[in-house]
């Protein structure tokens, strides 16, 4: 039995969703505890395409069983199309395989609204790029008690009560502050309805099943979604997600205890990538050869918006945050074939900021805006090495940059993936073995 957490150890888009379909074959439960359809990912399993932004992809497994946790925010429109379109692939997904946290909150259409309404009126320099998809708005509403859960759906009397409730004040500021049209209660309710009646077999307490599955004796893995440094409390604020991205949420995010944690795997890119505005100390230009052949040949375009990433060299100060914030216990270096045909590759080892030294992110944005990264120059490798399936196989050059990363971020690599296949994955060690 061993339960293991993967996180994103940078800005999200790390690859997690090759990582994770991987270590779902070793795991029994595969369990999302944080974020929503604000992340996404893109599968090709026997030639068929499948797009996730919600539903664990080890859905796909008919063996395993998958959960939503309390720390998520659902769309159920989302969710619904989400469970249509793999029924339209002809996987019909039971309730027996996929549990629902009754505590996990709605996202309402008004919060969507919000998001984009906020946003809209922000100062291009301000703005944050969210996703659109109501993630804030709907988190403010959790924090702020006066949120809708899925719960909520089981009893429409009270969900009439709630949104009531909550209306009045969202139509305040969408009709007084942004100068938008109200949303009528009834008009929801009765979109609500067929959306409680489809998911309402889903819905349970995911922290019981968990426990019983622990007791069981099964092998459980906790999927994050965006990356540490787009953790509301750690990453770079105000330039972040509205959720615990780091790995002691995947805890709260479920009802698990964090006692029974035995690893957690922080997902990396051989290079940095960001979407959305905000600090990133090793970005290059959009112009810059170097950033063009990140963004080209690591088809560095977002899964759910489909907007260009920012690119920029591997950050070994946004590492070794990774490894203190979550206490990583190993990598999964992703896209290491991207780098392949660089002459020279370069890694910042740390930063200056207006004549300081910083071996760590600055919490004060306008330092973290100001940071200068350090390079240190390594030879790069002409080789294609995306075909290579073992570790001594890869080129001298690729082995010592690995090392040189394990050395800076102090956490050695367990998975190394070298192209966007299935095979193309290497793994060192299996985190759900015995150690
Ligand atoms: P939100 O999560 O939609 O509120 O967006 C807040 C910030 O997080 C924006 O900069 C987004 O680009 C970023 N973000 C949200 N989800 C992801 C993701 O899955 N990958 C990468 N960035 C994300």
């Amino acid at each position: 039995m061993a339960s293991v957490i993967v996180v994103g150890a940078q800005w999200g888009d790390e690859g997690k969703g090759k990582v994770v379909d991987l270590l779902t074959r070793y795991a029994d439960y595969v369990v999302r505890f944080q974020g929503g359809n604000n992340a996404g990912h893109t599968l090709v399993v026997d030639g068929k395409q499948y797009i996730f932004h919600i539903i664990p992809s080890g859905i796909l497994y008919e063996d395993k069983i998958c959960a939503i946790g309390n720390g998520v925010v659902i769309d159920p429109q989302v969710l619904i199309d989400e469970l249509d379109h793999l029924a339209e692939k002809g996987m019909v997904v039971s309730p027996e395989r996929l549990l629902i946290s009754t505590n996990a909150h709605l996202i309402m259409p008004y919060h969507r609204q919000l998001d984009l309404a906020r946003e809209g009126v922000l100062e291009a320099d301000q703005k944050i790029g969210t996703t659109g998809r109501g993630i804030g708005p709907c988190y403010m509403d959790k924090v702020g008690r006066t949120g809708l859960r899925m719960g909520d759906l089981l009893d429409m009397p009270l969900f009439r009560e709630k949104l009531a409730a909550s209306l009045e004040e969202k139509n305040f500021l969408l009709t007084q502050l942004y100068r938008q049209k109200p949303f009528d209660a009834a008009a929801i309710v009765a979109e609500f309805e067929p959306l409680a009646e489809r998911l309402a077999p889903f819905i349970g307490t995911v922290s019981v099943a968990l426990d019983e599955a622990r007791k069981a004796g099964k092998h459980i893995l906790f999927e994050g979604a965006q990356g540490t440094q787009l953790d509301v409390d750690h990453g770079t604020y105000p330039f972040v997600t509205s959720s615990n991205t780091t790995a002691a949420n995947a805890c709260t995010g479920t009802g698990f205890s964090p006692v029974h944690i035995d690893e957690v795997i922080g997902i990396i890119k051989a290079y940095t990538t960001r979407v959305g505005s905000g600090p990133f100390p090793t970005e290059l230009s959009e112009e810059d050869a170097i950033g063009q052949h990140l963004q080209t040949k690591g088809h560095e375009f977002g899964a759910t918006t489909g907007r260009r990433r920012r690119c920029g060299w591997f950050d070994a100060v946004v590492a070794t945050d990774a490894v203190r914030l979550n206490g990583l216990t190993g990598l999964a270096v992703t896209k290491l074939d991207v780098l392949s045909g660089l002459n020279e590759v370069q890694m910042a080892t740390h930063y200056q900021v207006e004549g300081r030294r910083f071996d760590r992110m600055p919490e004060n944005i306008r330092q973290a805006t100001l940071a200068q990264p350090v390079y240190e120059r390594m030879p790069g490798w002409s080789e294609d090495i995306a075909g290579v399936r073992s570790y001594n196989d890869l080129p001298q050059a690729t082995r010592d940059y690995l090392h040189r990363l394990e050395d800076l971020s102090g956490v050695a690599p367990v998975i190394v993936s070298v192209g966007p296949e299935r095979e193309a994955t290497m793994l060192l060690r299996n985190p759900f073995a015995p150690r």
